[in-house]
């Protein structure tokens, strides 16, 4: 069964995709109900939902069984509950008076850090305290005197849709002006917007004058990645900013070098031996070597010659590659990491060669602004067109999003250094979902002069005002596209 809701110029339909199983196994259902067939008898959409809950339970009827079903009531993103149901409790339910559909819960992808998808972490893994995480992280990094609300929407177990929609559901009840969302449902190939909670929840929202940005996902370059590519809500890529963070390699010869890097480590290393390893492929000869700056050229696979300068715990390493900018995953070392490209690197080499006593200054740490030409597309972000809407032009903006300097929970490490976990009060992160806050932020200062605006005059606003060109006034440019002018995907 299959009930349309609305017709856009995308099919918005509620499908209910069930899998038979005869087991009494419980799941996590999302159950929307047609709220104005409540019976009369109810005071309130709750009391009705735990009834009707109650009324289809396999087991003996008890408070204790109705409220442990009974998860979450919707009442403004969403009209419905969701509840943990055996396959013959949904059956019945779906019998019940008010009735329209039902999803099962599903597993949500945060857009958070892109680095932590790179490490392949899992928010449920433990790695990382609960504490992170808001669904509705607004850095005060646009409209410094705004209100935040955080909502806690992930939990140690990972981030469920229906937690996702209680927190939507809460604060569209508690008057949000603005929300911001870094997360989405994992798409599949036949999924239609109806099936997207966030695009459901956030049409309720923008229904009562909400407006909702949304990350497009880091699941770039290719086409087709985007997410939260709803019609109602602003989509938001993420670019580069001006700023880099680099680090200094000095010859003894007075060459030097600039790299990018986010190490975070005090030493820099000072007049060391410089020593060329080739590939760096045998740890125990770089443990040999180990007190010098060793220095490898990739003719095999970068990753290894990293592991194994790591495991030989070298006193600092130059990695020569043909990669013009190695990713955040490489220049977050753990140890003083040097990467250059193949040209500079064959000066290194040949320094090396020359010199009776060859020696090198790795400096860490620096800041340079003003970079140019920024903002760029950067790798990671979403493209569209979005797969459940083709013929809306999404996303609509690029907002900062690499290596974006926030703050951060003190209990978690932001790093590692020679296997000691580090931990600071801000952090450096990438993502599409370091890009959406600063358009929510610009979003509330618009808010703010013009109460009356609608969420799509504010959307509007800030798509027609945006720059097309970036700081060296040519169009802005696409990281993943050999630097030609972004495309409106
Ligand atoms: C670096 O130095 C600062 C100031 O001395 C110190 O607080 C910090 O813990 C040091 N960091 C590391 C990784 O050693
Ligand atoms: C890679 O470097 C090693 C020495 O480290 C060398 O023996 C090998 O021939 C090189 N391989 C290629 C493909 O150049
Ligand atoms: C780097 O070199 C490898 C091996 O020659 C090649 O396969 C790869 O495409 C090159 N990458 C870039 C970015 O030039
Ligand atoms: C240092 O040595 C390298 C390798 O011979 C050379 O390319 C470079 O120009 C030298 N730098 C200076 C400042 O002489």
């Amino acid at each position: 069964m299959a009930t349309p809701i609305l017709k856009l110029g995308c099919s918005l339909i509620f499908t209910i995709s069930l899998l038979a199983s005869s087991s009494a196994q419980s799941d996590t259902y999302i159950i929307h109900m047609d709220r104005s067939a409540m019976p009369k008898a109810f005071s309130d959409h709750h009391s009705w939902f735990l009834a009707t809950i109650s009324s289809i339970s396999d087991t003996a009827e008890s408070t204790f069984t109705k409220t442990s079903k009974h998860i979450y009531t919707y009442t403004s993103s969403v009209h419905g509950f969701s509840a943990s149901l055996t396959q013959s409790e949904l059956e019945a339910l779906k019998k019940s008076p008010g009735y329209i559909s039902s999803t099962r819960d599903r597993q949500m992808k945060v857009h958070t850090t892109h680095t932590s998808e790179f490490l392949g972490l899992s928010p449920s893994s433990g790695a990382w305290p609960t504490a992170n995480y808001g669904e509705d992280i607004i850095i005060g990094g646009m409209a410094p005197r705004a209100r935040i609300a955080m909502y806690k929407a992930i939990w140690r177990y990972g981030a469920y849709e229906s937690d996702v929609l209680a927190a939507i559901d809460q604060a569209i009840q508690d008057g949000v002006d603005i929300l911001s969302l870094s997360l989405t449902v994992a798409v599949e190939d036949d999924f239609f917007l109806g099936d997207d909670s966030i695009a459901v929840a956030s049409f309720a929202a923008m229904e009562k004058g909400v407006f909702v940005a949304a990350s497009a996902g880091n699941d770039g370059p290719n086409y087709f990645t985007l997410v939260n590519g709803a019609p109602w809500m602003l989509t938001i890529g993420a670019g580069t900013i001006d700023r880099k963070l680099e680090g200094v390699l000095t010859l003894g010869n007075g060459s030097q070098f600039s790299f990018p890097t986010v190490y975070p480590g005090n030493y820099s290393l000072s007049h060391k031996p410089l020593v060329f390893m080739d590939g760096c492929g045998n740890v125990n000869e770089l443990k040999k070597v180990r007190n010098k700056i060793v220095v490898c050229k990739d003719n095999l696979t970068f990753s290894n010659q990293i592991e194994n300068a790591a495991s030989a715990r070298v006193s600092g390493a130059v990695f020569i590659s043909n990669y013009s900018s190695p990713s955040e995953f490489y220049t977050r070392s753990s140890f003083p990491a040097v990467y250059i490209g193949l040209q500079d690197g064959q000066r290194v080499i040949d320094y090396i060669k020359e010199s009776k006593d060859p020696r090198g200054t790795v400096e860490f740490r620096k800041t340079i602004t003003g970079t140019k030409p920024a903002p760029r597309v950067d790798d990671y972000s979403g493209r569209g067109p979005f797969a459940s809407c083709r013929n809306v032009l999404k996303p609509d903006l690029l907002a900062p999003g690499t290596l974006v300097l926030a703050s951060w929970s003190p209990v978690s490490s932001v790093a590692e250094v020679r296997s000691h976990s580090l931990f600071s009060k801000f952090n450096l992160l990438s993502g599409t979902s370091m890009a959406t806050p600063h358009v929510a932020g610009v979003a509330a200062l618009i808010k703010k002069a013009h109460p009356d605006w609608s969420p799509a005059a504010i959307r509007s606003a800030l798509m027609t005002t945006a720059y097309s060109l970036d700081n060296t006034l040519s169009p802005i440019k696409d990281a993943a596209a050999n630097d030609l002018p972004a495309t409106p995907y």
